[in-house]
């Protein structure tokens, strides 16, 4: 009986501590990104490869540390990159933006993400700060990203 308790107590604790590790690994909002140092733009058209999910005008972002590893190509902890996408509308021979589709966020921190390059990849869909989108602990983003592994899994480059 006593050994019965004992595995069903180790059993809980182990439900317990699961979900604090996985909130652990959660990659936070990136607060006031719209703050940081801009990095580029682009316009994703139909036809392009990454048309689906990513068609639309997109800036990147990069908080100093991720600015730092831009110039660099060394990115500490807590470096962290941010992908903005907005729907677009032409008129008047003009390309608008629209609203926001989705945020893409890479936020570095070597130990906690080690399985994706030092890398947590997240999304947060539309202007939500909660209704998170990235399912499978960024392995797909990650996939992709690793074309750019001698550039820390970084596509954007920094401009004058
Ligand atoms: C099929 C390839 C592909 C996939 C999948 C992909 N990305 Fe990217 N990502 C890119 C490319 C290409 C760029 C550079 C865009 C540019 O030059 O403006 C980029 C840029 C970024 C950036 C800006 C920093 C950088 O590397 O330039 C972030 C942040 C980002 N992606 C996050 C994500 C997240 C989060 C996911 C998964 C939800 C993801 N990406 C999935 C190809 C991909």
């Amino acid at each position: 009986m006593k050994l019965r308790n004992a595995a069903l107590f180790a059993c809980m604790s182990l439900i317990s501590i699961e979900p604090a590790m996985a909130g652990e690994k959660k990659v936070p909002y990136p607060d006031n990104y719209r703050n940081w140092s801009h990095v580029k733009t682009m316009l994703i058209q139909p036809g392009h490869p990454l048309e689906n999910p990513f068609q639309g005008i997109h800036h990147v972002y990069a908080n100093k540390k991720a600015y730092k590893g831009l110039k660099n190509g060394r990115y500490e902890d807590g470096s962290v990159l941010v992908f903005d996408l907005l729907n677009y509308a032409e008129k008047d021979h003009a390309i608008q933006e629209g609203e926001r589709k989705l945020i893409g966020i890479m936020h570095k921190d070597a130990k906690k993400y080690a399985q994706t390059g030092g890398w947590g990849f997240e999304g947060f869909a539309g202007d939500s700060r909660t209704e998170r989108l990235v399912q499978d602990g960024g392995s797909s983003c990650f996939a992709c990203h690793t074309q750019q592994k001698e550039n820390d899994y970084v596509f954007s480059k920094l401009r004058e």
